[in-house]
């Protein structure tokens, strides 16, 4: 069983889908299904396009909802010719209270580095909102036996001159890379074995400051409502973080109360 004092956390990553109409309504549908779980039981964050931010907040607002609107990228300058960016304080002002850094696809498909993960992690922290670092091992690194060496290293770096104070804000999402969209999830076992060694290296990080007990450390890689259960009953999961199945209310909500 997962730690008492961890509340389990559930994010849905929208990603790039979802227009405004759909948008709107999977929030609203969300809204009515979580009512009593969300920000209760559960912590629940959707993570919608940009676009569609301030729409989806407004609709979780009207509601009463507390479910919590996150961002998916936020850029680390406070503002200035940075065309196409959107900076934090930006984002908080829409609504936003939480920014995801280090995505599997923000680092493989778009190029970013752990400096640049670094750095919007400073910028979202000071900004006042939470954040979510993704970590995790591609299949070769995998196969190659280095997933925790993998995962030490975007730790490390990610988290560079964090305090522990800091780290209350601070969530981890272990995202297997070949588990991500692909259908393929990590056995309990191995994801286990996965959070376990972040949290010793957390432990390492923050030495004697608690930091590696009370961080919540969640799972993500083709979770959906059947392999849930399995999941957050590990001892080291604290939570999921949802692609595919986080566009679907039934299968969404259906894993918000598998982590119950
Ligand atoms: P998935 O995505 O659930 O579709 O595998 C997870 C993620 O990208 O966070």
């Amino acid at each position: 069983m997962p730690d008492p004092q961890r509340k389990p956390h559930i994010g849905g990553n929208w990603k790039m889908n979802l227009h405004a109409g759909e948008a709107a309504a999977l929030a609203e549908a969300l809204a009515d299904r979580l009512a009593g779980t969300a920000g209760d039981a559960v912590d629940v964050t959707i993570f919608p396009a940009f676009p569609y931010l301030a729409a989806v907040a407004s609709v979780l607002c009207n509601k009463g909802s507390k479910i919590v609107v996150g961002a998916q990228d936020g850029y680390f300058e406070a503002n200035g010719a940075f065309t196409g960016e959107v900076s934090m304080s930006m984002l908080k002002d829409v609504g936003v209270g939480c920014v995801l850094v280090g995505h599997s696809e923000r680092r493989h498909v778009l190029g970013e580095n752990n400096e640049l993960i670094n750095a919007k992690l400073h910028a979202a922290l000071d900004a006042g909102l939470d954040v979510i670092l993704a970590v995790g091992e591609k299949i070769e690194q995998r196969e190659a036996g280095k997933t925790d060496f993998v995962n030490y290293g975007q730790i490390c770096a990610g988290l560079a001159g964090v305090t522990a104070e800091q780290m209350q804000r601070v969530t981890i999402a272990y995202e297997p890379v070949w588990a991500i969209g692909t259908g393929k999830t990590a056995s309990p076992q191995d994801a286990q074995d996965a959070h376990a060694a972040i949290r010793g290296c957390l432990s390492g990080i923050f030495h004697g400051q608690g930091v590696n007990d009370t961080t919540r450390i969640q799972y993500g890689g083709s979770m959906k409502p059947g392999n849930a259960a399995e999941l957050l009953a590990q001892p080291d999961i604290d939570g999921g973080l949802i692609g595919g199945a986080s566009l679907k209310a039934d299968d969404f909500a259906g894993i918000v109360d598998a982590a119950k």
